[in-house]
Order: C-alpha cells, then structure tokens, then sequence
C-alpha cells in the first residue's frame, strides 16, 4: 500500500507536482485526470483500477495494492508535430528509473534484459513490465500522462505475456519509494522537453530500444495485422518496416516481435 502522505511532502514544493489525488479505488486515473475541473500539474494514483485502460481500445488491469497505476497532467506548449516529444521523454525516465531500481539487485548484463518496446512500452527479458497511455487534448496542449508498472503482483494470465519488479528481483518492492524514485527522475529532467532538447531525448529513447532488425508483425486492428523486419525508429515517432520489400512507415499501432511474444 502506498503511503500518500510520505509522497505528498516528498514532491511537493519540486515545481513539478502542486496537487495529488489520491484514491483507494478509482474507475481510471487517466479519465480522472481529464476531468476539467483537475487542474494541470496534477498527480492522480490510486490503489485499484476498476476500468483502467490501455492503449487501443486494451484495458490495464493490476492486483489491489500491487502495483503503481498514476497519471499526471501536465501543459506543454509543443506543436503537434511534437508530440511524439511526450512519449520519447516519459518513456525514456521511466526506463531510466526502473533501470536504476533494477542495478541494485541483478547483474549488468541481466539488467541489460530491460528495454522500450516502440512506441511506449518497458519490457523485462521480452515480457511486459509496464505500460504508458497517453492522452492529449489538442489545440490547448494538454497532456495526460497514464503509467502502470507491475511491481508486486505475482500471478498474470498467459495471455498477457506480463511480468512484475518483484518475479524479476525476488523481494518485494516498497511501492511508496519507487514511486518517490521516479517522479523524481520525471521532475529532475522536465527543463529538457520544456527546451526542447528532443534530439538528447529520442537518443536516449532510441538506445534503450532493442527491436531494430527484428521481426514483427504489426496490427493497427484486429483486420490489419502485417508481418515484416523493424528497419527503423524514427524521431517523428513512427516505426519503419520493411513489408514485401517496401519499407512502410506506420504512426501508430502495436507490434510483436515474432518468437518472443
Ligand atoms: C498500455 O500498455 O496499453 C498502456 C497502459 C497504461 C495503463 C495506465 S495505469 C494508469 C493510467 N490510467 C489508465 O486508465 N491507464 C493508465
């Protein structure tokens, strides 16, 4: 369980945070967060998810009290041909972080197992640790910024090719700390995409890629799926993939590297 007031004084006052909605259950932190009334530079994390959602029409789901499921709401002044900028920054830190926690625990090079899979999701040894859903409301700039990590919990359907902190380290993690951990990675680095130093960023996000060569079949619905070989990560945030010998770029959609997932 997640100690809300050890939170709520380690952020506030970092100017990256000014008000925290905590909830024991909630039907999903992102619809919360959108709510007009929720003003930006809000944090909204609860316990339990009785409808969270994913990217794609999917749904987020996690065990009560196991994992960190939050959003932030946050005003960027970007153009919207610079919104990939969002998804490139708070997937890097979050990889960044998660990484960090993971050092302590396990040798470089099973570190090493942890990775971003285009556009947003943090993988372990090819299985999903956690998941970003982003929502933007264009022309205002509005940002809402959806995160679920699987720390604690330690059974998943098979389906869902899921895997938690604590299967990876064997202990169980203090939710409270890792969250403390990444909002502090998420506040330390903000002046980089209020700059506008995207080039740092998708570097940064391109490099704890791993799926470039690889093999995939990509799906924009469930009538649309392509099989083919990842040729490129691009920095407009689209995937380049080489379909029947014509490398097709698509903008959004879900991949799966064949025989792994
Ligand atoms: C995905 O992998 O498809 C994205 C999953 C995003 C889940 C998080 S949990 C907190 C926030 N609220 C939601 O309803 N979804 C996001």
């Amino acid at each position: 369980m997640l100690d809300i007031d050890i939170i709520r004084k380690s952020i506030y006052g970092k100017g990256f945070i000014s008000s925290v909605y905590y909830f024991d259950e909630i039907e999903s932190t992102n619809t919360f967060a959108s709510n007009n009334d929720v003003p930006v530079d809000s944090l909204v994390i609860t316990e339990y998810q009785s409808e969270g959602k994913g990217r794609l029409g999917r749904n987020w789901e996690s065990e009560k009290y196991s994992g960190l499921t939050f959003s932030i709401k946050k005003m960027l002044p970007l153009s919207p041909a610079g919104n990939q900028n969002v998804v490139f920054y708070f997937s890097y830190y979050l990889y960044k972080a998660i990484r960090e926690t993971l050092k302590d625990y396990l040798t470089e090079s099973e570190v090493g197992k942890l990775q971003i899979k285009w556009p947003n999701d943090i993988l372990f040894d090819w299985k999903k640790l956690c998941g970003i859903l982003i929502e933007s409301k264009l022309p205002d700039g509005i940002f809402i910024i959806g995160i679920g990590i699987n720390c604690n919990q330690t059974q998943f359907p098979d389906n869902l090719n899921a895997i938690s902190l604590s299967q990876i380290i064997n202990k169980e993690l203090n939710l409270t700390e890792l969250f403390i951990q990444l909002i502090d990675e998420f506040s330390t680095n903000f002046n980089k995409l209020l700059n506008s130093d995207f080039k740092e960023i998708y570097n940064n996000w391109k490099n704890s890629t791993n799926i470039m060569g690889k093999e995939c079949n990509i799906s924009l619905n469930p009538d649309y799926v392509k099989y083919g070989k990842i040729i490129d990560l691009n920095d407009d945030g689209s995937i380049s993939i080489e379909i029947d010998k014509k490398v097709e770029k698509f903008y959004s959609g879900d991949i799966k590297l064949t025989g792994f997932n």
